[in-house]
């Protein structure tokens, strides 16, 4: 990949209700930033494509307004510093920053996610198993609800990071781990990638009855991360006092809504339902790392990255996301690791 001279910008066409379309976004060619004093220039690397940025263009995100027409579409990425006026960042830094979606953005420190230590693992896996998704799992499965061994574990959106790390930390809390996934491609990650016990595609006729095989012992715990038709349908194999972590509703993020959860079978069930968000464990971000690096060089956790390469394509590549065709962490990359 050749080092970048110009910087590409995709920026926001229009904002629509529902499932943006490709004429939302538009793609300009601008100057490199300059660098003011207490700033550094970055160039992206690896862009982080997330359900959440949905909800964040639409203002409904905590930290991000509404997004006008012109604006970059907001996005973090592995970055790595170029120029620098500040003397904590130096030239060859890599870094996880709010870059948005553009090939080198001029930064101040609070842009900034987190350093990047290459040692720990890939530098994509810094918005994948070992960044934010990665987090999210471990928040759920080591605080939120801990699975005891032996439990049933079921988790949805299987094959994403999230959902994949969930699983597998699971499994190695001693869980039998049932995953949930769109489509036979993902479960065969969730099976022969990650290691999960049992795992239904929702979208085949029958596949409530295979839920029903694959969980005979009923459900203990439930990492949610699709919202309210799979969760009504899942509530009838909860075992009493199961527990469900409500993580993300990816249906909903495109315009104000809810889909109803029906109350009743979930107090039939005494299920104690607890939502959780990530920031609550940035705390915790360098012990799960320490502790996802090690299991990763032991091969007892793995993760599946879905890249593109350019940013030119980063809108098709979100759209994907968009239309749930993602398998694993959605990830474009941009530009070269070195120089
Ligand atoms: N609470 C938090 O702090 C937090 C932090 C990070 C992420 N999240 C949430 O966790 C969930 C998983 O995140 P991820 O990054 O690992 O995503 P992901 O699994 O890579 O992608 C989302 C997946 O959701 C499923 N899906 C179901 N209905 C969908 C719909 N209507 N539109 C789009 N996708 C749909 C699809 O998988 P299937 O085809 O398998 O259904 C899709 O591949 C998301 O809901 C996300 O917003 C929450």
């Amino acid at each position: 990949m050749n080092l970048p001279t110009r910087n590409t910008q995709i920026q926001l066409r229009r904002q629509r209700d529902g499932i943006p379309a490709l004429d939302d976004f538009q793609t300009v060619d601008a100057a490199i930033p300059d660098v003011a004093e207490g700033a550094f220039l970055v160039r992206a690397i690896y862009l982080s494509l997330d359900p959440y940025i949905r909800k964040a263009m639409r203002g409904d995100h905590p930290g991000h307004a509404k997004l006008a027409p012109g604006e970059v579409i907001y996005g973090r990425s592995v970055c790595r510093v170029v120029r620098s006026r500040h003397a904590d960042f130096k030239p060859g830094d890599y870094l996880v920053a709010e870059t948005g979606w553009q090939t080198f953005a001029s930064l101040t420190p609070k842009k900034v996610v987190q350093r990047i230590d290459p040692a720990l693992g890939p530098l994509s896996t810094a918005i994948g198993v070992l960044g934010m998704p990665g987090l999210t799992a471990w928040g759920s499965v080591a605080h939120v609800a801990p699975p005891q061994v032996g439990q049933t574990f079921v988790v949805s959106a299987a094959a994403g990071p999230v959902g994949g790390t969930a699983g597998q930390l699971a499994k190695l809390a001693g869980a039998r781990v049932v995953g949930i996934a769109g489509g036979k491609e993902k479960c065969d990650v969730a099976l022969r990638t990650y290691g999960f016990d049992a795992c239904v595609d929702y979208k085949k006729a029958g596949w409530e009855d295979e839920m029903r095989a694959a969980c005979t012992a009923g459900i203990d715990v439930y990492h949610d991360n699709v919202g309210a038709p799979l969760l009504n349908a899942l509530v009838k194999h909860f075992n009493l006092y199961a527990r469900v972590v409500l993580c993300g509703r990816p249906a909903d993020y495109h315009q104000p809504g809810f889909e109803g959860v029906s109350l009743g079978p979930i107090i039939g069930k005494r299920a104690q339902v607890k939502g959780m968000v990530v920031y609550d464990y940035e705390h915790d971000m360098p012990r799960y790392q320490r502790t996802a690096s090690t299991l990763m060089r032991e091969g007892k956790l793995r993760f599946k990255e879905d890249h593109t390469q350019g940013l030119e394509n980063t809108p098709a590549h979100f759209l994907k996301l968009m239309r749930g065709e993602n398998i694993g962490k959605a990830i474009v990359a941009v530009g070269p690791e070195k120089g």
